[in-house]
């Protein structure tokens, strides 16, 4: 039996009068975080299609293309991230039909591939070269347009697409090209991203306009179900089942400047130092003096209904996750309604009770990820009025949900989620703040909310200058085994993140727990090769975490302490290091704290020479389950 290679991935097209390889490697080497095992093009020249795929990252396809170069102005590509099934160089994208005409590219998974493969294999077709359910859609593709009659090869192309595709279940976001259609090319999705740029005289498809904003910032972002044909000058969108649809160009909001690393070694430094100012776009016109209050036009609800909510459900993955895990603490802490916070993909599988006025929020820096669409589709269908906190303008979470909240962060690059985080933070801080203002929440609370949160930027341009001092730490660990991180209240999810950057970046095993969980069984871990992170600011828990220091202390497992206020004072004789933010709230600690551990693990994967920015086996925004 073969194996099943479903991918993951990021896709682009071109159709233009320029060369299309360098175009389609620049934007391949865009949507690199989508996925980084293999790579591909399939270009078209004159009547036939020149194929270079190759495992490994896009710096060895533009190798084997510099060795062999691959000519023409039309082609599709691809970079992917395996999910099951090996990786090399027969399973890399683009895949041809049996006829060696068509070449496809795909992102998202064909369940049913197999079935769909016997009843290729029955019809005599056997001329399958990997294992890919990829492979099968294309012979699919080829059988059915080597059926249909007619003359008009782009009409018949189209058909057979949407023919096979209605065989199809599962996701995809395609793009087909034949060699026989010149300047031609099928792109359609169904629960994978899938952008049309739209240029002068050339016209591109990509997962995400990353790919293509340094030549167009006119897109079409493209609905589940919609097949689009596109030429140079033109291009026609219609639905898999035939009907012709209505399609607005939007302008993208960033330029091809906004995705450059500039004098920065890693996006992930550079998206570390944009946090003033991404945290001062999170609330920009948000905040009012007057009521003392968030204005949040997006949430699309009438003050009446926001006063009826009775409980509030945040659910996401990942990083996002843990900014609902605070933000657990934030709107419980300022608008007294109870919270609940779910891993997207426990929640959408889960027999959740219905319980009514229950207002639900999917959390996703990429609004594509898989399980936070599945999350949000479902506690749809069951009928909660669900809203987006997300980042990417027209995601599939932005314009699936009832309405939102857009970060506004500008593109976040590096595989590890660092900017996203603390506008999530500050975003669901707004959310409390007015949900709170509309229930208990006094007017000098408000102001105080509010001057706290004006104050935030200039804060983190302090922490940001404790570079160097955290660096100098990082290069002290770069022998331990692992590092244990501690947090209490606001602080805990601060404990799960910042352990989650080192896992991810640094490779290193890394835990974060409550820090009284300590004597629960984490206490048996402690050893002087495994160093404890305490977050532990100058906050009504500042004893209690105190105590727990201590007792690790006594275990001889050595300590950092990331503190703020007299805090300092009280550690000295405890913390081997200790790292000083400035004292803010307790409930807006978390966007002070976190960034000294977004540091921690940056500079201890650049002492450990790891690919910060690519982190092994990862990727950024995961569309499949
Ligand atoms: C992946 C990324 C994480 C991210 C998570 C959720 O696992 O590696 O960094 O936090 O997806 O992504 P989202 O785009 O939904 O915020």
């Amino acid at each position: 039996m073969a194996t099943f290679t479903s991918n993951m991935c990021g896709i682009v097209g071109y159709v233009g009068r320029s060369q299309a390889a360098p175009i389609l490697l620049d934007g391949l080497r865009r949507l690199e975080y989508r996925g980084y095992d293999s790579a591909g093009v399939a270009i078209v020249d004159g009547d036939h299609v020149e194929m270079r795929k190759c495992a490994g990252r896009i710096a060895s396809l533009a190798k084997l293309i510099s060795q062999k170069p691959a000519a023409g102005s039309y082609g599709i590509s691809h970079t992917r991230w395996a999910t099951h099934g090996k990786v090399n160089d027969e399973n890399a994208h683009p895949h041809f039909d049996a006829t060696g005409k068509i070449a496809l590219v795909h992102n998202g998974v064909i369940e049913n591939y197999q079935a769909l493969k016997e009843q290729l294999i029955q019809n005599g077709d056997t001329n399958f070269r990997s294992d890919t359910d990829t492979e099968v859609l294309a012979h699919l593709i080829g059988s059915i347009y080597g059926q249909l009659e007619g003359k008009d090869s782009k009409a018949r192309l189209v058909n057979a697409t949407r023919a096979a595709l209605k065989q199809v279940i599962g996701t995809y976001g395609i793009a087909v090209v034949h060699s026989d259609i010149p300047n031609f090319m099928v792109g359609a999705r169904r629960g994978s991203p899938l952008v049309l740029g739209v240029g002068k005289d050339e016209n591109f498809l990509a997962s995400d306009v990353s790919a293509i904003v340094a030549h167009t910032r006119d897109a079409v972002y493209l609905n589940d179900f919609d097949l689009v044909a596109l030429e140079r000058d033109k291009f026609e969108i219609s639905s898999i089942d035939g009907a012709v649809g209505q399609h607005a160009v939007s302008k993208v909001e960033f330029s091809a400047e906004d995705i450059k690393k500039g004098d920065y070694p890693h996006y992930m430094l550079k998206e570390i130092c944009e946090q003033a100012d991404t945290v001062r776009d999170a609330m920009r016109g948000r905040l009012t003096y007057e009521e003392c209050t968030a204005k949040l036009g997006g949430l699309n609800m009438t003050p009446p209904e926001l006063r009826d909510v009775a409980r509030v459900v945040l659910t996401g993955c990942g990083t996002a996750l843990h900014a609902g895990r605070v933000g657990e603490y934030l709107i419980e802490r300022l608008a007294n309604i109870p919270v609940e916070v779910e891993f997207a993909s426990e929640y959408r599988h889960r027999n959740t009770p219905m319980t009514e006025r229950t207002l639900v929020f999917a959390i996703s820096q990429s609004g594509e990820t898989a399980d936070t669409l599945g999350a949000l589709r479902e506690s749809r269908r069951k009928g909660y009025r669900t809203l987006g906190i997300c980042n990417n303008v027209a995601s599939t979470i932005a314009r699936e949900s009832d309405g939102g909240v857009y970060m506004h962060a500008g593109p976040e690059i590096g595989v590890a989620a660092t900017k996203s985080f603390t506008s999530q933070l500050v975003i669901l801080t707004l959310i409390g703040l007015l949900l709170g203002r509309m229930r208990q929440l006094s007017t000098a609370e408000g102001k105080r909310m509010i001057d706290a949160l004006e104050a935030l930027p200039g804060q983190i341009e302090e922490v940001l200058k404790l570079s160097d001092q955290i660096k100098s730490i990082a290069k002290k660990y770069v022998d331990v085994s692992g590092m244990l991180f501690f947090g209490r209240q606001f602080n805990y999810p601060i404990a799960l993140e910042g352990a989650l950057k080192m896992k991810e970046i640094t490779y290193l095993f890394a835990e974060g727990h409550p820090s009284a969980e300590l004597k629960h069984g984490i206490i048996a871990l402690v050893r002087p090769d495994l160093p404890s992170i305490f977050i532990a600011p100058d906050d009504a828990v500042l004893s209690k975490n105190l105590n727990n220091i201590e007792q690790v202390k006594a275990r001889k497992g050595p300590i950092i302490a990331v503190t703020s206020g007299n805090g300092a004072k009280q550690l000295k004789d405890l913390a081997a290091d200790i790292i000083e933010v400035p004292d803010v709230i307790d409930c807006l600690s978390p966007v002070l704290t976190v960034i000294p551990l977004q540091l921690l693990a940056y500079h201890l994967a650049v002492e450990l020479g790891r690919d910060v920015d690519k982190p092994r086996n990862l990727a950024k925004s995961v569309t499949v389950e």
